[in-house]
């Protein structure tokens, strides 16, 4: 099996983000972002933030990666959570947050009212930070309806993990006409081919932090991540994949007929799709559908990553499935927000910068 192969060119996929006098993205940058996030399922807007509205978004997720009562998160790597390879929790709905988070809206009205109506829910606000060692998630959708965004507060590089994403394997309605009719089975064969990889990668990397020196892995983490019974999606847990336990990926995934189209089909595997990490600059900001294929790397650097993360719902959503997909804090369970309370929210646009003319 070969290495994952991971393009870091996402050049095809960026709009530089020009604002308007009121704050929000220009008609002709929302266009942009529109077309972007319909033919390959996600846009990375380049300077959205400015440094110090970054800053801020930073404050706001330090505040909460400190606070020792924080809400983590259920939907990521709950292993990784436990032995502090990543930190995954949902922000407050305190005021400094709803701020942020609607200022953030209000700049993207023009882009998320295409696709979200003013009704929808907020479905959480969160951060997603990751330490030296996490698990390279395994490809996956997240529950569909949903746009969610990343937003980068400081740099990160490829070492540290921004997000990869298989570009145009977002779902809509007639796309699996394209390719002779067989562009999903492709798509999951591809996602089956690169998960194969993460496993082996997992696999390879928890193996050389047992042979180290250094004490890096921490007392019983190797057997937790490998051999444990307990339910974790995005590790390389042996047990679980061969009991077929793993929803995400499992020896159930590869029966001999698949693994026959694997070999038939690895032509057109290898070039119809491809995987592409973001390495996004401090103030840029990454939307995309929840449908597309995508999964948060493993940071390879001692520098932790983090990201500020929200996202809304594009129709309604029965709450068992919001909850089972998505980590609203308590405090917006208690007191749930639209997409039109964002916008509605106190006039936060600051057009001090990249107004066009
Ligand atoms: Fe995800």
């Amino acid at each position: 099996m070969n290495k994952l192969e991971v393009s870091s060119d996402t050049s095809a996929f960026e709009v530089p983000a020009v604002l308007d006098h009121n704050g929000r993205l220009t008609d002709h940058c929302v266009q942009q972002a529109l077309a972007m996030m319909d033919t390959h399922g996600l846009v990375i807007l380049t300077n959205l933030l400015s440094d110090d509205e970054a800053d801020a978004g930073l404050q706001l997720i330090r505040q909460t990666i400190d606070d020792p009562d924080r809400n983590q998160c259920t939907f990521a790597s709950e292993t990784d959570n436990r032995y502090k390879r990543r930190d995954f929790c949902s922000l407050p709905s305190t005021p400094p947050v709803t701020d942020f988070a609607a200022s953030l809206c209000q700049r993207l009205e023009g882009v998320l009212t295409e696709y979200c109506g003013r009704t929808r829910p907020l479905l959480e606000v969160i951060t997603l930070t990751s330490y030296l060692g996490s698990s390279h998630q395994y490809i996956h959708r997240d529950p569909s309806g949903v746009i969610s965004l990343l937003a980068a507060v400081e740099n990160v590089s490829e070492q540290q993990g921004g997000t990869v994403f298989i570009p145009g394997t977002h779902l809509y309605a007639g796309a699996e006409s394209k390719q002779g009719g067989q562009v999903h089975a492709l798509m999951e064969l591809f996602r089956l081919q690169c998960n194969c990889r993460i496993l082996l990668h997992n696999l390879q990397k928890l193996w050389s932090m047992r042979q180290a020196d250094r004490g890096s892995l921490a007392p019983g983490e190797f057997l937790d991540r490998v051999f444990s019974t307990k339910w974790d999606q995005h590790q390389p847990n042996l047990l679980r994949f061969l009991l077929g336990k793993n929803s995400q990926f499992s020896l159930r995934s590869l029966g001999p007929r698949t693994l026959w189209k694997l070999y038939r089909d690895r032509e057109a595997l290898k070039h119809r799709f491809r995987l592409v990490q973001t390495a996004p600059r401090k103030g840029t900001v990454i939307l995309y559908r929840s449908d597309l294929l995508h999964a948060g790397p493993d940071n390879r650097s001692p520098h932790p990553r983090r990201f500020f993360g929200m996202s809304i719902a594009r129709d309604i959503i029965e709450p068992k499935y919001w909850h089972d997909g998505y980590s609203p804090h308590p405090t917006l369970m208690a007191h749930p927000m639209s997409l039109g309370d964002l916008l509605d929210s106190r006039d936060l646009s600051r057009p001090d910068r990249r107004t066009a003319a």
